[in-house]
Order: C-alpha cells, then sequence, then structure tokens
C-alpha cells in the first residue's frame, strides 16, 4: 500500500503543547511526518534555528515516525523534494481560516498534486501561539501549561539565564 508522508510546516518559536497537540493526531494519520521550521518567513524569530530544532526534536521523540527539519523557499518545492503529498496545518480559530486558505490555495495552484489538511488542537489549546508564550515568559509569568518542561527550561534560560 502507498505509504503517505506529510510535512508540518511552521515558524516554531518555540513549540507549543498546541503544535504538539496537531503533531500528535498526524502522527496517527500518516506514515511519515516531516516537522520543518520554515526559515524564510517575515518573523525575526527568538530561538535560532538549532535552537528551535533542538526543542522540537526533544518534545517529538516518543513518535517513531515523527522527524524534524527546516527549509528554505517555497514550501510546495520542499514537499516535492521530500516526497510527501500532504501539508498539514493546524486551525484553531475563525481568524486563522482566511489565511490559511489563501496559502492553501496558492500552494494547491503552484502545485496540484500536494493536499493541504488542516486538523483541529484540542480546545484547550485554540488560543495559543508562540508570541504569547514569549511574551508570558518574558514577564517571567508560569508558561509551564502551555509548553513542554524542555521548552518551559529553555525559555526560563532565555529570559532569567537559569
Ligand atoms: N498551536 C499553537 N500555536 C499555533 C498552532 C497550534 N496548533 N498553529 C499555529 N500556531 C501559531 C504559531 O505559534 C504562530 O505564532 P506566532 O505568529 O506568534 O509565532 C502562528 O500561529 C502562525 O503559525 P506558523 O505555523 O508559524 O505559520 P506562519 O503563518 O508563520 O508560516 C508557513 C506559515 C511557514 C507555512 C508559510 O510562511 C510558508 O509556507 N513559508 C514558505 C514560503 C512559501 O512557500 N510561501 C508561499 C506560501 S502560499
Amino acid at each position: 500500500m502507498k505509504k503517505i508522508t506529510a510535512v508540518y510546516p511552521g515558524t516554531f518559536d518555540p513549540v507549543t503543547y498546541g503544535h504538539l497537540d496537531i503533531i500528535e493526531r498526524s502522527s496517527s494519520l500518516f506514515d511519515k511526518i516531516i516537522v520543518t521550521i520554515a526559515l524564510n518567513t517575515n518573523k525575526i524569530p527568538m530561538f535560532t534555528k538549532e535552537e528551535r530544532k533542538d526543542m522540537l526534536v526533544n518534545v517529538t521523540k516518543k513518535f517513531d515516525n515523527v522527524v524534524v527539519d527546516d527549509f528554505n523557499g517555497l514550501l510546495v518545492d520542499y514537499v516535492l523534494k521530500k516526497k510527501a503529498s500532504v501539508i498539514i496545518r493546524g486551525l484553531r480559530e475563525i481568524s486563522d481560516f482566511e489565511h490559511e486558505f489563501q496559502m492553501s490555495l496558492t500552494n494547491r495552484k503552484l502545485e496540484p498534486s500536494i493536499t493541504t489538511i488542516f486538523l483541529m488542537p484540542n480546545e484547550k489549546y485554540t488560543y495559543l501561539n508562540s508570541s504569547l508564550i514569549r511574551e508570558l515568559a518574558s514577564f517571567k509569568a508560569d508558561v509551564k501549561c502551555f509548553v513542554p518542561v524542555y521548552v518551559f527550561k529553555k525559555l526560563k534560560q532565555k529570559f532569567e539565564g537559569e
């Protein structure tokens, strides 16, 4: 039977329980998941590529069909290069829809053989994003309920030098 590889792209600055929820759902649906850090977005990340990768590798090691990577350039080119056929995106709220719809249709126009699949995280993570977590951590708020322990420690090191 044909094996399906799915690519889950994002900035992951840093990875949160919301992302992990999507990774877990994807891991049970597809044969292989490539979680990949997009390097050429307009965002100026707080964590370096290596730091973001290290956190992703650490928090996804329990899934034996998940690998972590990064890419530059067009997402559809990367997906083809990896012989994947699916792009995974999380849909948290209605406000995500417009941007995701635009990206998904653009990617389909660029490469019709690739399908974007949207997954909804558990509702307890729908209001989360990485900027919010960075902001809370910068004010020394306790973000343990939003990110895995390993990421929590890295945030503490970044902001409190601990
Ligand atoms: N849980 C928690 N937060 C989530 C989440 C989830 N399940 N899903 C998304 N988010 C948050 C992210 O943390 C991020 O927060 P931030 O803005 O505070 O950092 C935000 O939602 C946006 O998500 P992200 O996954 O980082 O996507 P993006 O919109 O920044 O980038 C790419 C999307 C990388 C897929 C897109 O820019 C891309 O494909 N780039 C490559 C170039 C290309 O091909 N461009 C053409 C695209 S049509």
